[in-house]
């Protein structure tokens, strides 16, 4: 069975001195128990990642950041390629998050394009995909998805086996209002499906759900058939927290 994959979405948080800190504790705390049912991976800003690598490496806990550009290099101020992720040795990069969907504007097409630079970069993207409130009620969850996710499968063709799916409903982000786990279960097998038709290789591919999972819920939520594992936000900034939610991997 393929391990469970747990990531720490930082957010924009932290500092280089909390950041040390945290990451102790969580060294400090992940067993070979939490290790062999897990991979465990933290996105952090960007000014951050070289502290992540320096930090990390040769250790069980991967990094990545949280977003790349969907161009190579130029004039694209404030911009970060994916190949710059690289040199950090970056694992993975989360993509098309709802944050940025919203803040920024960022579209199906545009995540697409990032997806294929990051693939292209030798970083695995962690592509985000959820819907609204207003859509759930509307009954629009599973067209809202499939389309999300269709613009990345499209675009990346055979790879989409190297994608990891991040199932995020957008009002269960930072509210505390958890998806149940048939909720969850329900648009992961949609998703799941879509991927099967996509590649012959879609059990390779794992998708997390993500949305105010804490130590409280994870264990039901990660036993469900097609939850393979949670991109976590504010669970991840308390170490505790975060290590209940490794050990809650079947
Ligand atoms: O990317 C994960 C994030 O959106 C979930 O945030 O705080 O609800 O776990 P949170």
């Amino acid at each position: 069975m393929t391990k469970k994959l747990i990531v720490g979405n930082w957010k924009m948080n932290g500092s280089l001195a909390t950041n040390a800190g945290l990451l102790q504790a969580l060294l400090a705390g992940l067993n070979d128990d939490a290790i062999a049912v897990a991979d465990v991976a933290l996105c952090a800003s960007s000014p951050y990642l070289a502290q992540l690598q320096t930090l990390l490496q040769g250790t069980a806990l991967g990094w990545g950041a949280q977003d790349c550009s969907a161009h190579d290099s130029g004039a694209y101020t404030g911009e970060v390629a994916a190949a710059m992720l690289r040199d950090f040795a970056c694992r993975y990069v989360i993509l098309g998050h709802s944050e940025r969907r919203q803040y920024h504007g960022e579209n199906d097409d545009l995540v697409a394009q990032k997806a294929q630079r990051a693939l292209a970069a030798g970083i695995t993207p962690i592509v985000c995909v959820g819907e609204t409130l207003a859509d759930r009620e509307a009954g629009r969850t599973e067209f809202v998805v499939k389309r999300q996710l269709s613009a990345v499968i499209h675009a990346v063709g055979h790879c989409a086996s190297e994608i990891v799916v991040a199932y995020e409903p957008v009002w269960a982000i930072g509210t505390g209002r958890t998806a149940t786990p048939e909720q969850a279960q329900a648009v992961h097998a949609v998703l799941r499906s879509q991927l099967k038709a996509a590649s012959a290789h879609s059990s390779r591919n794992r998708i997390l759900y993500g949305g105010s999972m804490n130590a409280a819920n994870a264990a039901e939520l990660l036993s469900q058939p097609d939850i393979d594992g949670g991109l976590i936000g504010g669970a991840s900034l308390k170490a505790d927290e975060f290590l209940s939610i490794i050990a809650s991997c079947p």
